[in-house]
């Protein structure tokens, strides 16, 4: 038994459910409200994943907290409210900002990702960890999204909560995130629990495709098969859907996601100038590193046939090259 654990967990749905109120019916939730319709956030899912917002002023948590006879010391340190710098007393922690309900498992408010309207910085500000919260455990909409994952056996990754919450309504129903693009080996094991397979739908930016590079093994580890959704250059899942609607991103995104090997090439490919003979060197040595590790030589062949067309080369001399290669490796 925990009691300071159980009144942090209640504050949390009363707060979850205080802001969600603030945003949908006051004057201070108006420009908040403006903002997620100008994203495309309809009031389903804004219902359904209990979107909220913080007023931009000092004591209006705090207020609400203190009514409810809630202690304050432990509100802080549960990461609702944080100490003033100068005197005593406590301040909001969350002022101005689109709040995100972060539920654990169970589906219990745990934590808040709190989203700046606009610009600025930090664009997210979170709780702190707590004896509720250990961010390298927790996935976010592991507790929708579970249903779905027993059912197909496979979770899609993504970075964000906005792209969560639109691909749902696209239909993607085991979509979950991690907090930011750092992937544990903890949030691994626990998808290992759960699902055969893992779709990383991470943002077509140059940081997404990397952190996707470090995701695959990482997740293989763990004995996961992995495949990788690709996004056009410089978009993000839930940016696709709004640009290009959620039937393109079921079709063109998640049922095109591709095997590890082909997004390796893809992503080895982007680093290399393949108009000169160096770079198109270079990218079939690095090429061939990755093909000739894979034990199957039907899919040695596929990738192999693949790059000698692609590159106007035969088929042959790469294959004498990987088994040369091959040989190497024994
Ligand atoms: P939007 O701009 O609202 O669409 O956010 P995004 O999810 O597309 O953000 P981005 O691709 O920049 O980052 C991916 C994820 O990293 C976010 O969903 C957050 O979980 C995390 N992240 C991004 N910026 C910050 C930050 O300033 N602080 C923290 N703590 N996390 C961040
Ligand atoms: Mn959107
Ligand atoms: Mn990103
Ligand atoms: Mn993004
Ligand atoms: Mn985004």
């Amino acid at each position: 038994p925990d009691p300071e654990r159980d009144r942090l967990l209640q504050a949390y749905d009363l707060s979850a459910k205080f802001y969600h109120f603030l945003l949908k019916n006051t004057e201070y939730g108006k420009e908040a409200m403006a903002y997620l319709r100008s994203r495309n956030f309809s009031d389903k899912m804004i219902d359904q994943f209990q979107i909220g917002f913080a007023p931009d002023r000092w004591d209006t948590l705090q207020q609400f907290l203190e009514k409810r006879s809630f202690d304050l010391a432990e509100m802080e340190r549960g990461g609702l409210l944080s100490a003033r710098s100068e005197g005593r007393g406590y301040v909001d922690r969350f002022r101005g900002r689109i709040i995100f309900p972060i539920a654990n498992r169970t589906g219990k408010t745990v934590a808040f990702a709190a989203r700046i309207l606009g610009e600025g910085q930090p664009k997210y500000l979170n709780s702190p960890e707590s004896r509720l919260f250990n961010k390298s455990r927790l996935l976010y909409n592991l507790h929708q999204a579970r249903a779905s994952i027993r059912k197909t056996r496979q979770i899609v990754l993504f970075e964000g909560y906005g792209d969560v919450i639109s691909a749902w309504e696209a239909g993607v129903h085991n979509g979950v995130a991690t907090m930011g693009t750092s992937l544990t080996e903890g949030h691994a094991a626990l998808m290992k629990t759960l699902a055969d397979e893992v779709v990383v739908a991470y943002d077509g930016d140059k940081a997404g495709q990397a952190a996707a590079m470090k995701s695959i093994p990482m997740l293989e580890n763990v004995g996961l098969r992995v495949k990788i959704a690709v996004l056009p250059s410089g978009l993000d899942p839930d940016e696709f859907i709004g640009r290009y609607g959620g039937e393109r991103f079921m079709d063109q995104v998640i049922h095109a996601a591709v095997s590890t090997v082909k997004f390796k090439l893809i992503y080895l490919k982007k680093g290399h100038i393949l108009l000169e003979e160096d770079g198109k060197i270079a990218y079939v040595k690095e090429a061939l590193e990755i093909i000739a590790a894979l034990p199957s030589s039907t899919e040695r062949e596929v990738y192999l046939k693949e790059i000698a067309t692609e590159l106007n080369l035969s088929y042959e001399s790469l294959k004498q090259d990987c088994n040369l290669l091959r040989a190497s490796l024994q």
